[in-house]
């Protein structure tokens, strides 16, 4: 064996060279990787002993894609497309060994392979698209060769991987075997034995040339591909470039891919999407865990209440495999919440995004009780009963009283001081906040509420139950509303406003959903049930004259047919409504307030910056710890899209002095103290810095 670099080892055993990859956590192909294949696969090349290659990895997976950290700097050459380049020119036949997943550069270097085999479990795929990319490294040629154009189109817009039976029946690999490397080995030696003749991916062209003929299919399956990504750069990259596949010679059609890659490589679009991949993966992070701090192992929930979150969440157990019990207060609620969770799945089912024995099990592990001591021997419980104080403190006291020590309790609420709740048991380290996001089943952010008594193991179990379930946790600090909310509350209040002083709904929501976001605040007001922060603002105090005047009419939103939209025969498309913007102007007139034609931009500004100065001030009150966390909350949770990189993000686009000024406008027109600037916004405008700069801080001092 010859250790090549710190990354490649290069072995050759009875004739077959074995190049094996080493470069932990996921094998990425940074620069060492590159130079080191390059010289092991020349090397092998050059042996008079070797007669074929076999490609692997060590570690978890075959390569996970380029090195990400490497974006938007000087490549070091060799790139990718030069490595895949000597990997296909080899004289000798090489054979890609596929295991855990092979995605991005990781699949385009298996497909500059002459074979692939993969293991049954491995996922393979093009995933450049989720950041902001089109696979850069021959993937839109050599794919579509593979599986032909309108496959490789849906296949790359989505990003989505492929398990290996279906690469296997698409014709993406050639054999699943049962060990990765071993099946390759056997693989060449066939290959040799029976003189396969090596036919490069490039040089297939009979699912290609169809298309150049008739390209309907292709471009209807672009379309379909395309559908809702408007305004998004690197969908129509990689149609563009699939479609040069069988439009131009193989080697024009990758110039312009390489082309389209660096054009998008250094735009913000996909600098935003970096950042979101990376910020997703800090949010989990804690700066002030200290080492061998270990989550409890979770083998048994219970969630007490039924209802909307409490169903959801119990299913979101049953989908990781972990079996939960829900606890009611009568057997008709619990019958009820149950019918629901089998309800959900069955539509599932019906749509056929869901096997029926899969369901079967997952209901299977999902019990309901009226009997409190289930909660004896379980390892979390998770809270999710009505949003009152005094219920859910009488709930912790009981849940301490039952509870094995070590349980951790949790609680779903999404308004209410988790401090308090956690006082009122004996073991408040044990409490935390886990701020499931509805539905509760699909949404991916979880906020972690972080008590000034929760111990760490319990930040640290919390953690990882959300990982076990799915979710993105990110940690948050106790506070009205925590992060998702309380920016929320600001985006709410200049809503009110706007509709008083003469904007429609329809064009304050058009706004947002040009931003990219999937629903603009009036369209979602109305999907969630106007109700709720109706009830919310009762229980404060808190007036929002037009809001207030359509719950006092029955008009609740979606649920009741009318809301700030008219829903009409139980449609959910939202049709607008004279009434309301007439509602408006009579509450307008009846305070004072002069109407007058709101322009795109204020309401962009009146939309956003006030968010952005809240997220500033949960920053400097340490209630998130970095910028990057917010940015995470908004994009899994409130539909920020990925590509405009989450608030902070955004702000740092704009520039922390354009959005003063403008708060400082808004704040003198409305005469809301809240509008004013905060300290850190301030600062970052005096100075030029960025939300980005600021990095991680239990406190930021502003
Ligand atoms: N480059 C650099 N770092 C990467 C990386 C990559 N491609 N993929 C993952 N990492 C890092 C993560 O940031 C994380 O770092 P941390 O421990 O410091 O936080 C670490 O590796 C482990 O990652 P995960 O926590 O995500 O590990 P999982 O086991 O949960 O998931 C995975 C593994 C499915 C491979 C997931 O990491 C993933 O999806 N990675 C990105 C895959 C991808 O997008 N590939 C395409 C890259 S672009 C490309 O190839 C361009 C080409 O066409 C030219
Ligand atoms: P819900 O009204 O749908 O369900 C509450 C359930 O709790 C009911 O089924 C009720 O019977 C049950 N319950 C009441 N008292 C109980 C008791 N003593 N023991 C056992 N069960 C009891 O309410 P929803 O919407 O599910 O909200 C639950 C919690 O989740 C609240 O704290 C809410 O603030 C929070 N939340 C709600 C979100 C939403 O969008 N609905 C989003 C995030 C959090």
């Amino acid at each position: 064996m010859v250790q090549i670099n710190g990354c490649i080892e290069l072995a050759v055993v009875d004739g077959v060279a074995l190049i094996l990859a080493d470069n932990p956590p996921v094998n990425a192909l940074g620069h060492a990787v590159r130079e080191g294949l390059v010289a092991a696969v020349r090397q092998a090349v050059a042996d008079a002993a070797v007669r074929a290659i076999v490609l692997g990895c060590k570690g978890r997976m075959f390569f996970a894609g380029a090195d990400i950290t490497e974006f938007g700097k000087p490549l070091k050459q060799p790139g990718l497309q030069e490595v895949i380049a000597e990997f296909e020119a080899s004289p000798k036949p090489v054979v890609a060994a596929i295991f855990g997943t092979a995605l991005g550069g990781g699949l385009e270097i298996a497909l500059g392979c002459h074979f692939r085999v993969a293991s049954a479990d491995a996922r393979m795929g093009l995933p450049e698209v989720k950041l902001g990319l089109l696979p850069g490294a021959g993937g839109t040629q050599r794919l579509p060769r593979l599986v032909g154009p309108q496959k490789a189109v849906a296949m790359i817009v989505a990003g989505a991987p492929v398990g290996a039976k279906q690469a296997l029946a698409d014709g993406i690999i050639d054999e699943i075997v049962a060990e990765p490397v071993a099946g390759a080995v056997a693989f060449a030696k066939r290959v040799l034995a029976e003189a396969v003749p090596l036919v490069k991916v490039r040089d297939r062209a009979a699912k290609i040339l169809p298309v150049r003929e008739n390209p309907a299919a292709f471009e209807a399956a672009a379309k379909a591909a395309l559908k809702k990504l408007a305004g998004v750069d690197a969908p129509a990259a990689c149609v563009e470039s699939v479609r040069n596949s069988f439009m131009l010679p193989f080697e024009a059609g990758l110039a312009a891919e390489r082309d389209l890659f660096m054009k998008l490589v250094v735009g913000d679009q996909s600098r935003a999407q970096r950042h979101i991949f990376f910020a997703e993966r800090e949010a989990a992070k804690v700066p002030d865990m200290p080492a061998g701090v270990k989550p409890a192992v979770i083998k048994k929930a219970v969630v007490i209440g039924g209802g909307t979150m409490g169903g959801g969440i119990a299913m979101c157990f049953a989908n990781a495999g972990v079996p939960v019990s829900i606890v009611e207060t009568t057997e008709e609620f619990l019958a009820k919440g149950l019918a629901r969770i089998q309800q959900t799945y069955a539509v599932s089912v019906e749509r056929g995004a869901l096997q029926q024995d899969a369901m079967d099990k997952r209901v299977a592990l999902i019990t309901g009780t009226l009997d409190w001591n289930v909660i004896a021997d379980t390892d979390i419980v998770i809270e999710a009963v009505f949003e009152e104080i005094g219920l859910k403190k009488e709930i912790f006291g009981k849940l301490d009283k039952i509870a094995k020590p070590g349980t951790l309790l949790a609680s779903n609420t999404s308004t209410l001081d988790v401090d308090a709740i956690a006082e009122s048991t004996s073991r408040p380290g044990d409490v935390v906040g886990m701020h499931f996001f509805s539905p509760a089943n699909v949404m991916k952010l979880l906020e972690i509420v972080r008590s000034s008594h929760s111990s760490m193991a319990a930040i640290a179990t919390a953690v990882a139950a959300g990982k076990l379930l799915g979710k993105i946790p990110v940690v948050v600090g106790n506070c009205d509303g925590f992060v998702g909310n309380r920016m929320l509350a600001r985006r709410s209040t200049e809503c009110e406003r706007l509709l008083l002083e003469g904007a429609k709904p329809q064009d304050v929501d058009a706004v947002v959903v040009k931003f990219g976001f999937p629903m603009g605040p009036y369209a979602m007001g109305d999907l969630a049930g106007l109700d709720v922060g109706w009830r919310i603002r009762k229980g404060r105090g808190v007036k929002a004259p037009v809001s207030d005047a359509l719950c006092e009419a029955g008009r609740f939103g979606q649920k009741t047919g009318k809301g700030y939209y008219i829903y009409e025969n139980g449609s959910r498309v939202p049709v607008p409504d004279a009434e309301v913007i007439e509602l408006a102007a009579q509450k307008a007139e009846a305070l004072g307030i002069k109407r007058r034609n709101i322009s795109e931009p204020e309401i962009f500004e009146r939309m956003f910056y006030p968010m952005i100065n809240e997220a500033a001030r949960i920053l400097e009150e340490g209630i998130a710890v970095r910028a990057s966390d917010i940015d995470v909350v908004w994009a899994y949770g409130y539909g920020w899209p990925v590509w405009q990189g989450g608030p902070c993000f955004y702000a740092d686009l704009v520039g922390a002095k354009v959005i003063c000024e403008a708060l400082e406008h808004y704040a003198a027109m409305s005469g809301d103290a809240g509008l004013q600037p905060s300290a850190l916004l301030r600062k970052l405008a005096e100075t030029g810095g960025k939300f980005s700069d600021i990095g991680v801080a239990a406190k930021v001092a502003a």
